[in-house]
C-alpha cells in the first residue's frame, strides 16, 4: 500500500469522527508487519477527559485483534497545518514500534513523514518499570 492510500483511508475514517464539542474530526490508519490496516477516529465524550484520539482507537483495535507490530500510521486531521499525534498518542505508538513511521495529513493537502523515534525520543518503556 502507498502512503497515499494510507492517508487516503485515514482521511475516510474521519468522516466517523463523534466529535461534537471540538468539531475536529480526525482519522488515522495503522498498518501492521502483517499488512493488515486498522482505522479509528476520534470519539469524544461530555465527560471530556473521556474523549479518546483517532490513533489510539487504532492502535487499540489493531491489538485486540492480536496485532503489535506496526510499521506506518497515517493521520489526518481537519486542520489547516499538519495534524501532528498529541504526546500520549506517541506514547502509546511507542509501547508497540519504536521505528514506525508517522505520516500526517492536512486539509488543505500534502503530507509529512517522521520516524516516530524523532516525535518521542527517550520514551518511558518497558524496561523502566
Ligand atoms: N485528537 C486526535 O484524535 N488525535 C490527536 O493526535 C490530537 C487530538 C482529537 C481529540 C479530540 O477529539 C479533538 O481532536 C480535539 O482535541
Amino acid at each position: 500500500m502507498t502512503d497515499r492510500e494510507l492517508l487516503t483511508l485515514a482521511m475516510d475514517a474521519s468522516e466517523k469522527a463523534y466529535a461534537p464539542y471540538s468539531r475536529f474530526k480526525v482519522g488515522a490508519a495503522i498498518e501492521c508487519l502483517s499488512g493488515q490496516v486498522f482505522t479509528g477516529c476520534n470519539i469524544e465524550n461530555a465527560a471530556l477527559g473521556s474523549t479518546m484520539c483517532a490513533e489510539r482507537v487504532a492502535i487499540y483495535k489493531a491489538v485486540s485483534e492480536g496485532e503489535t507490530e506496526f510499521t506506518r500510521i497515517a493521520i489526518y486531521g481537519e486542520s489547516d497545518d499538519y495534524c501532528m499525534p498529541c504526546g500520549s498518542c506517541r506514547q502509546v505508538m511507542s509501547e508497540f514500534s519504536k521505528d514506525m513511521e508517522v505520516l500526517c495529513a492536512r486539509r488543505t493537502g500534502g503530507y509529512v513523514s517522521y520516524k516516530l523515534s524523532e516525535l518521542i525520543p527517550h520514551t518511558f518503556k518497558f524496561g523502566d518499570l
